[in-house]
């Protein structure tokens, strides 16, 4: 009844913000993204008889409790449900990175979860139930589960075999969530060693952020005159962007991804009272991969929903790449990542 899995996180490409459904954490859109190696998430589950509750082990902090506790919980609960046991467990989890602060802990977080949790329940699930219980926990963790570049589909739209067009297979009320739940998983459409990408993460905030992606997506689709346009706008960038992955064309994806996360942050400054996740380093740098682009040095930027930045560029121009972030004010760290793996057993 015990099993250890690791998971790297992703960084969206084309990004998720918004949900169809809360319940069954059904996104709103399709999304698209590259999992990122080099940063791993380690996690073990135990489920034990003499437990009275679940219990949880982050980055060494033992006996976490509160909503971080509660949302583990409610996750195994799942799983529970899956394997039909009300045996409680031990988590433990640690990752190489620093945890909540834009970096998608909760993507590689839940993907290694999810695996560990239900090996060590003992059910063995194919890649694509994995993803779609993996998303129930995280909207991004669904795609965690594959390496290299990854879709995850919203249960609206979806595409029949890898190679064919996404398509809107049916309007929204002719499913159930819980139908739509299950069309809702995450697909490797290019492996890891399809295209040899850097990623440089520059760390320009140390803290947890202020409002959690979960709160902050809401909050843009309640109040934000932006969310509509910004939800249809996706399936057209989602064609883009894959297209530019298959094709190696860099300038292309550069193009949407950075429209892409400018569409999704608009949304929600957008928002009342409005989200602002930037702080001024991570101006400094939008505007310094901009110039470095426009002369003639292959980067471009995304922001998940915190202040870190991540810079893409060809492996071959990582040195340059390095360089112009690290050289920009407020800068406090770098990380850098590559296309990695899918989770895996230990
Ligand atoms: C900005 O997956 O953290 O990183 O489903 O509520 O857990 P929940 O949200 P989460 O949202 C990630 C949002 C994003 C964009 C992305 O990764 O696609």
């Amino acid at each position: 009844m015990k099993a250890t899995a690791t998971a790297h996180p992703n960084i969206a490409l084309v990004k998720y913000w918004g949900k169809r459904d809360q319940v069954f954490n059904l996104p709103a859109a399709p999304s698209l993204s590259m999992t990122l190696g080099g940063l791993t998430t380690r996690t073990s589950v135990e489920f034990l008889p003499e437990l009275a509750t679940d219990s949880l082990e982050l980055d060494g902090e033992k006996d976490v409790q509160g909503a971080k506790l509660r949302r583990v919980s409610q996750f195994l609960d799942l799983v529970r449900a899956m394997a039909g046991t009300s045996l409680h467990a031990r988590v433990q989890s640690s990752n190489d990175f620093p945890t909540g602060a834009g970096l998608a802990s909760s993507a590689s977080g839940f993907a290694a979860l999810a695996l560990s949790a239900t090996r060590a329940a003992g059910l063995y699930l194919d890649e694509r139930a994995l993803s779609i219980l993996a998303r129930r926990g995280s909207g991004s963790a669904g795609r965690s589960i594959f390496g290299g570049f990854v879709e995850i589909y919203d249960g609206v739209y979806t595409r029949d075999e890898v190679d064919e067009p996404l398509t809107r297979r049916r309007s929204e009320t002719d499913w159930s969530a819980e139908e739509a739940s299950e069309m809702a998983f995450a697909r490797q459409f290019a492996p890891p060693e399809h295209w040899d990408l850097r990623c440089v993460i520059a760390v320009t905030s140390a803290g947890e952020k202020d409002v959690g992606s979960t709160e902050g997506m809401v909050r843009t689709q309640q109040t934000s005159a932006f969310y509509e346009p910004w939800v249809q706008s996706v399936p057209a960038d989602i064609e883009r962007a894959r297209a530019a992955v298959l094709a190696h064309d860099f300038d292309a994806l550069a193009q949407v991804a950075e429209a892409s996360c400018l569409r999704m942050h608009a949304s929600a400054m957008a928002a009342e009272p409005g989200i602002v996740y930037w702080n001024a380093t991570t101006v400094s740098l939008v505007h310094r991969v901009r110039a470095a682009r426009a002369d003639g040095v292959p980067v471009f930027f995304t922001i998940d929903a915190g202040p870190q930045v991540k810079v893409f560029c060809p492996a071959h121009a990582l040195d340059a790449c390095r360089d112009l972030v690290s050289g920009v004010q407020g800068v406090r760290q770098l990380l850098i990542a590559h296309p990695g793996g899918g989770a895996q057993v230990e």
